[in-house]
């Protein structure tokens, strides 16, 4: 599991930015700060992708570059997951998407939800390199079901689950119960959920912050 704001970066002021509850209520500087902060995921994501070498002419003379060599493939669990993702295209700007809904709906347990999708529309997973974007981890169940769904359409060679803000019970949820490699690329680990599976102190409702309240 990466963790980024372990490192000494600008990452952790976009981070502050997000939690402050005198900031985060711009939502256009909340969604800026999301779209940073996965594109400073992304670029250490990209660390561990595959390059392959080519000759380019410059004015004067040639150079030996890297390319990429294939592009993944990126699926933001929307409404809260399309800035975050916005930032990790902005990278990998031809990548292919695929998106998808998900919510929390009334579980039979009055005091419990479950999580619905109503929406999912992707290429062809087949052999490809995933990149899950959720920016909170709360549960672990919606990247699950999320995971669970978009594998009818392919079997990805590899994924990567990518968040603004985890917490260590999703984590483990995740761990426990995903039957592929994954790899974990998280702007911060929080303390805990609440009893409304929120993330403490996380920030809030990333959705609504984003995009106002539903
Ligand atoms: N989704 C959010 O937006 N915030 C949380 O704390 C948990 C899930």
């Amino acid at each position: 599991m990466f963790v980024l704001n372990k490192t000494n970066s600008i990452a952790n002021h976009f981070l502050a930015e997000i939690r402050d509850k005198n900031i985060q209520l711009d939502s256009m500087r909340f969604r800026k700060n999301l779209e940073r902060l996965g594109s400073l995921l992304a670029y250490e994501l990209s660390k561990s992708l595959s390059y392959r070498t080519e000759t380019v002419h410059t004015p004067l003379g040639s150079a030996d570059i890297q390319l990429i060599s294939s592009q993944p493939l990126l699926i933001p669990i929307m409404r809260a997951g399309i800035p975050f993702y916005q930032g990790v295209l902005n990278y990998f700007d031809h990548a292919d998407s695929g998106f998808i809904g998900a919510y929390r709906g009334k579980s039979d347990d009055n005091n419990d939800f479950e999580i619905q999708l109503d929406y999912v529309a992707t290429p062809s997973l087949e052999g490809r390199r995933l990149i899950l974007i959720d920016p909170m981890l709360a549960t672990g169940k919606s990247i699950l079901k999320t995971l669970r769904a978009l594998r009818q359409n392919g079997e990805p060679d590899h994924v990567d689950i990518m968040c603004a803000i985890a917490s260590p019970e999703g984590i483990a949820y995740l761990r426990e119960h995903i039957d592929l490699k994954f790899d974990l690329w998280v702007a911060a680990v929080d303390e805990e959920l609440n009893n409304k599976a929120y993330i403490v102190p996380g920030l809030g409702d990333a959705g609504d912050l984003a995009f106002g309240q539903k």
